[in-house]
């Protein structure tokens, strides 16, 4: 029997280096380490008369700037699962209900968790079986991180960032995140790291190997170390202080800093809850 109401949840991700090369057909090439985190999106689907989404969550996660029409990276991969089975748009009529954890526009991809997580309810709720390439394809049709979501974990971007690769690592890892109160677009960023490198040639993105030995030994320092974002110049200039909060975290004993992904959320690695508690209390002061 089909289910009546399906929820999944998703979560959000770090970069934990971010390589940006050549621009190619609107895209950049990426090479990029993302890391699931414990901040996570709810969403539920419920067969309805006519597809529609709904957003809840705290007022402080400036739920007013995602959209609630047609335009809503859920919406599009509710339709984009039916066309893809040739589903009745009135078998496929869905309400979808986002109960949002994670910062809206902070490069934490939210977006891509919400449409990873609706096309996983939909697929439940329709009965559809559909093979797991079948939707990292459908994923990555809808957005550059949205395979990623699907699959969790740690895991190399290539491509756009949408084709994943599982990685090994071990351990646990402390990340405190610092959420912006205004968001940055991700295609203002690039659109300024074209600006920053115009005139120039973007060499090929490369993972670096010592931030995979990092992860394979769980050597916190070292991760550290190996953290990068190319996108920093171009979110520096668009927003300065962000640089200065990064060097404050330092100050304040985290062992690295970096922006997720275009930002403008800051991530600063630390050796464990405990010393995360102290990095975030002495941010938030
Ligand atoms: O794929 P997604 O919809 O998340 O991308 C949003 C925007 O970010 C793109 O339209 C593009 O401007 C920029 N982008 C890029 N290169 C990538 C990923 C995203 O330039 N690899």
């Amino acid at each position: 029997m089909r289910p009546s109401a399906v929820a999944v949840t998703a979560p959000a991700k770090v970069n934990l280096c971010l390589g940006v090369g050549p621009l190619r057909g609107g895209y950049h090439e990426l090479a990029t380490v993302y890391q699931a985190v414990g901040l996570y999106d709810r969403v539920s689907v419920t067969a309805a008369g006519t597809t529609s989404v709904s957003v809840h969550g705290d007022a402080r996660l400036a739920l007013d700037d995602v959209p609630t029409d047609d335009s809503n990276i859920a919406i599009r991969a509710a339709r984009l699962l039916a066309d893809h089975h040739g589903l009745d748009a009135d078998d496929a009529a869905v309400a979808i209900s986002i109960d949002k954890g994670i910062p809206v526009a902070g490069g934490l991809a939210g977006g891509s968790a919400d449409a990873a997580a609706t096309l996983l309810a939909c697929a439940t709720l329709w009965d559809l079986h559909t093979p797991r390439e079948e939707l990292l394809a459908l994923a990555g049709e809808l957005g550059s991180d949205v395979p990623f979501a699907l699959l969790g974990g740690t895991a190399i971007g290539s491509g756009r960032g949408e084709v994943v690769t599982a990685v090994m690592t071990r351990g646990d890892y402390w990340w405190v995140i610092l959420e912006s109160p205004v968001g940055l677009s991700t295609p203002a960023v690039y659109a300024e790291f074209d600006r920053v490198h115009a005139g120039r040639k973007v060499p090929a993105p490369e993972v670096p190997d010592a931030l995979l030995a990092a992860l394979r030994s769980n050597d916190v320092e070292s991760l550290a170390a190996t953290l990068s974002n190319d996108l920093h110049p171009a979110a520096f200039r668009l927003r300065p202080e962000l640089e200065q909060l990064l060097a404050d975290g330092r100050d304040e004993s985290a062992h690295g800093s970096i922006l997720s992904g275009s930002g403008p959320s800051c991530l600063f690695l630390c050796e464990g809850r405990a010393h995360a508690a102290q990095v975030a209390g002495a941010l938030s002061g």
